[in-house]
C-alpha cells in the first residue's frame, strides 16, 4: 500500500541544495486556539532538532502532561521536556521577560536543564508595563487575555512616541539596561499622568521595573545576538518544528477583525517571525479539536447555544466565574439530556474541561465544524491534521442528538457549498477503548474516513484522551503535496 507520512522521520520531498541541509515543518492550530498543539508537539519532538516559536507571547497557554505531572507553559516552546531538543524563540514573539524568567526557573527546579538548549532572538519585542496596563483596561472590548500583547505589537509598528522609543527589544535590555528601564518607566509615568496621576496597576508595575535587572540577568545567557542562529543551524542539517501560538482563525489580518489576536498566526509567518528563509519549508501540519472552543468574543458558526452562549461566557469571564461555579450549579449529565443546545454546550464544557489555561474562563463550545476546517485547510495548504479530543465526542451519544452533530459543506459530496449539520451515528465508547489499545474498529475507521472526506486532508493522528499514550498515530493514505511517499507492508 502506498502511504504518506506526516511524521518527521519520513523522507523529505523538499530537495535541499546540499545534502547536509535540514528543513522546517510548521505546526499550527486550525481553529480558535487551545486545540492541544502542545500535546502533538510533545509527541513529534523526538523527530526534530529544534522546536521554535515565531509569534505571540504569554497570551498562549500550553498544557503538557509529563511523567512529573501536568505543566502549563506560556512562552517556552513545548519541546522543553525533550532533553535533546533545542528551543528557539523568534523575533516575531512579544516577550514578557518577568514571566519568561519565572518559567525558566520553574523548569530548572524540575531538574530540566536549558543550558545551551534555549536561544531567544535579541529582536523579540518586550512587553512593557504600560502595555499590560493598557491591555487590562481595554481587554473587555475584544475579550483579550490582558497580557499586553496587542499594545506591544502596536508599539513595535509605532516605534517612537513623543520622541521616546516605544519598541524595546530584548537586545536593548541586555546591551543598555539602565537606559532601557528608564525609558519604560518614563512611558508608563507619562501614561499615568495623562490619566490623572493614578492607576490601579501603579504599585505592581513599579515593582516589575525594580525587579527587571535580576530578570535580565536570568535571560542574558539565552539571548542570541546573531540574527542567523536558526538559519545557520538548518544550513548545517537541523530539522525544525515551528510551533504556532493561537491559531489560524485568530490571525490579525486573516481572522475576523477586531476579534483576533494581534500577531500573525498563519503558517507562512513562521518564516518571518521564526527568522528562517522559507526555502527550508517542508510541510504544514494542522491541529484541530473535535469539541471546538473559543475564548473571547467574535464569530463562531458552530457554537452550541449561539449568541446566548457567547453572552453567558462573556459575562462569566468578566465576573471571573469558572469551573467550580458551574459545577456548583449544574449536573452535566442531566444538562446533556436537554433539548436546548446551550445546555448541551454547558454540559460538554464541564465534562471535557474547557476552561482557559491561563485565565480559567469558561470557553464557548461548538460542534465539530468540518465546513470551516475545509476552508482553512484549503486556504493554507495544510498537508495533514491531528484531531484531538475525539474521545469526548461520545458524550453526544448520551445527549438528545443521539449521535455526533457535525457541520459540513455539502460540496464535499456534491457541488452544494451550503453548510449543513449532519448527525454522525455509531461512534461508541467501545471504539474509543479499542483505539486506546491500538485497534481501529470499523466504526472508528468510518469516522476517520468521514472526517478526511469532509475536511479535505488526511488525518495523521487522533487524540483519544489527555495522556501521552492516548494519541493514536495514523498512516496517511492520501497523496498530499509536499509530503513524502513511503511504502508500507
Ligand atoms: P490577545 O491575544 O490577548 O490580544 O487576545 C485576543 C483574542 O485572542 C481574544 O479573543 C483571546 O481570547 C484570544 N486568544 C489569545 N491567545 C489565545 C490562546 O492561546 N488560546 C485561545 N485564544 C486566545
Amino acid at each position: 500500500m502506498t502511504s504518506v507520512s506526516c511524521s518527521a522521520t519520513s523522507h523529505v520531498s523538499h530537495q535541499p541544495s546540499s545534502r547536509t541541509e535540514g528543513y522546517a515543518d510548521v505546526l499550527v492550530g486550525l481553529q480558535y486556539g487551545d486545540e492541544g498543539k502542545a500535546k502533538i508537539i510533545d509527541a513529534l519532538a523526538p523527530g526534530y532538532d529544534v522546536i521554535a516559536r515565531f509569534n505571540g507571547g504569554a497570551n498562549a497557554g500550553h498544557t503538557i502532561d509529563t511523567p512529573r505531572g501536568r505543566v502549563a507553559l506560556r512562552q517556552l516552546p513545548s519541546g522543553v521536556f525533550h532533553p535533546c531538543a533545542e528551543l528557539y524563540i523568534g523575533s516575531g514573539c512579544a516577550i514578557n521577560p518577568w514571566k519568561l524568567a519565572e518559567e525558566i526557573e520553574q523548569i530548572r527546579e524540575m531538574g530540566v536543564s536549558l543550558e545551551g538548549r534555549l536561544r531567544i532572538s535579541a529582536r523579540a519585542a518586550i512587553v512593557q508595563p504600560h502595555h499590560m496596563a493598557l491591555d487590562r483596561t481595554a481587554s473587555h472590548t475584544i475579550g483579550t487575555t490582558g497580557n499586553g500583547i496587542g499594545p506591544c505589537y502596536a508599539d513595535r509598528a509605532l516605534r517612537v512616541r513623543n520622541d521616546t522609543r516605544v519598541n524595546l527589544m530584548l537586545g536593548d535590555l541586555l546591551s543598555n539596561e539602565t537606559e532601557t528601564i528608564a525609558s519604560m518607566r518614563q512611558v508608563f509615568t507619562r501614561m499615568i499622568n495623562a490619566e490623572g496621576g493614578t492607576s490601579p496597576w501603579m504599585a505592581e508595575m513599579s515593582d516589575l521595573l525594580l525587579g527587571l535587572p535580576r530578570v535580565a540577568q536570568t535571560l542574558r545567557e539565552y539571548i542570541a545576538p546573531d540574527r542567523s542562529w536558526l538559519a545557520n543551524r538548518v544550513a548545517n542539517g537541523a530539522r525544525v518544528l515551528f510551533e504556532g501560538a493561537q491559531s489560524i482563525l485568530l490571525d490579525v489580518v486573516d481572522g475576523s477583525q477586531p476579534y483576533v489576536t494581534s500577531s500573525h498566526t498563519v503558517p507562512a509567518y513562521a518564516y518571518v517571525g521564526g527568522d528562517l528563509p522559507p526555502k527550508y519549508h517542508r510541510r504544514t501540519i494542522g491541529v484541530a479539536k473535535a469539541i471546538v472552543s473559543r475564548v473571547g468574543r467574535g464569530p463562531f458558526p458552530s457554537e452550541l447555544g449561539g449568541e446566548r452562549s457567547a453572552q453567558y461566557c462573556d459575562e462569566a469571564s468578566q465576573s471571573r466565574r469558572g469551573a467550580a461555579d458551574e459545577l456548583k450549579q449544574h449536573l452535566p449529565d442531566s444538562l446533556l439530556q436537554s433539548s436546548d443546545p446551550f445546555d448541551v454546550g454547558t454540559a460538554l464544557r464541564m465534562l471535557t474541561g474547557e476552561y482557559g489555561t491561563g485565565t480559567g474562563r469558561p470557553r464557548r463550545i461548538g460542534m465539530l465544524d468540518l465546513a470551516q476546517l475545509r476552508e482553512v485547510i484549503k486556504a493554507h495548504a495544510i498537508d495533514c491534521v491531528y484531531l484531538n479530543k475525539v474521545d469526548c465526542l461520545t458524550h453526544y451519544v448520551h445527549s438528545t442528538y443521539q449521535g455526533v452533530p457535525v457541520r459540513v459543506h455539502r460540496e464535499a459530496l456534491s457541488h452544494d457549498a451550503t453548510p449543513d449539520v449532519l448527525i454522525y451515528p455509531g461512534l461508541t465508547e467501545r471504539s474509543i477503548a479499542l483505539g486506546r489499545e491500538g485497534t481501529l474498529d470499523a466504526a472508528m475507521q468510518g469516522f476517520i474516513d468521514f472526517v478526511e472526506r469532509h475536511a479535505g486532508a488526511p488525518l495523521a493522528g487522533i487524540g483519544l484522551g489527555p495522556e501521552r499514550a492516548s494519541l493514536m498515530a495514523l498512516s496517511v493514505h492520501h497523496p498530499v503535496p509536499h509530503a513524502a511517499v513511503e511504502e508500507h507492508g
